[in-house]
């Protein structure tokens, strides 16, 4: 029988693209939006659901019979230096990228041990493999989900639950738009880090479509044994290796000279 899934962040971006990528491929999908337009024509049930609210959580999970696969892909991102972003934001992207995957992850696993069987993916980033100027927060969001999923692919091994993510690169999508950023002007040097960042996302048309990651994302709910990461872009292949052959230091020394220099 197909499996069921929960794509969670499904109104665009890699969440609709896995949503539709995944019913065209025979699963019973179900993806989310905060406000689900009633007339939408996805070929999958888009079921409104906010993760910052555990009410709209225990909501969502309530109204399908069974979960056998958790997509956490809902997500946003803050583009800021460190210094200058607002706890509030702050606390608004960890909500979200954080609290938020721990809600859904807490509201599906009393099901999938009774039944001991499911499988949970995280969509995860490059910036696990090191934190980049302008990207710390959201990196840091990113980190704290690895450790949450490392720790899980042991607890939930005994119970037959499955759990990896998947460390994408840069994909065209809709986040820049909805990104946060900092809570005031910028102050010096961090204008430079601002410019460059900025001048080089302008390039967003040349990433790749979103569409690839969700064919990555079917292979992996098929695998016969998922492991524990994956990743996905070369951008991402290129932070993972080069962080493995050069110290971070030097790496970040050589972000920085491309930063202020240009
Ligand atoms: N694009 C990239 O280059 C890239 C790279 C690495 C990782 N990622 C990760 O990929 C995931 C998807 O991002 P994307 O690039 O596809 O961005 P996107 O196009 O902006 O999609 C984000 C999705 O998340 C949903 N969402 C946002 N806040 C939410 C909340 N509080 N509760 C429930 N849903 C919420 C949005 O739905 P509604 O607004 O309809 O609620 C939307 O469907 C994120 O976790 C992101 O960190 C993206």
């Amino acid at each position: 029988m197909a499996r069921t899934v929960l794509v969670t962040g499904a109104s665009s971006g890699i969440g609709r693209a896995i949503a539709l990528h995944l019913t065209e491929a025979g699963y019973r999908v179900y993806g989310t939006s905060r406000h689900p337009n009633p007339q939408h024509n996805e070929p999958f049930t888009l079921l409104p659901l906010d993760v910052t609210q555990a009410e709209s959580v225990a909501a969502c999970v309530a109204m399908i019979d069974q979960i056998d696969v958790l997509i956490n892909n809902a997500g946003i991102t803050m583009i800021c230096p460190v210094e200058q972003a607002s706890l509030e934001d702050t606390y608004r992207l960890f909500e979200t990228n954080v609290f938020g995957v721990l809600r859904m992850i807490h509201a599906v696993l009393p099901q999938m041990r009774a039944r001991r069987s499911g499988q949970i993916l995280n969509i995860s980033s490059l910036l696990t493999a090191v934190g980049m100027p302008m990207l710390g927060l959201y990196a840091a969001s990113k980190q704290a989900l690895e450790g949450m999923t490392d720790a899980l692919y042991a607890e939930l091994a005994p119970f037959n639950i499955q759990i990896s993510s998947l460390q994408c690169g840069a994909f065209q999508t809709n986040i820049q738009n909805t990104m946060l950023g900092p809570s005031r002007p910028l102050d010096g040097a961090y204008q430079a880090y601002h410019d460059v960042f900025f001048a080089s996302a302008g390039q967003v048309a040349r990433l790749g479509p979103p569409e690839q990651v969700a064919k990555r994302v079917q292979r992996i709910l098929e695998s016969p044994r998922p492991k524990l990461r994956y990743r996905i872009g070369m951008d991402a292949h290129f932070l993972y290796y080069i962080t493995r052959l050069i110290s971070r230091e030097r790496f970040l020394g050589l972000v920085n000279r491309r930063l202020t220099n240009s």
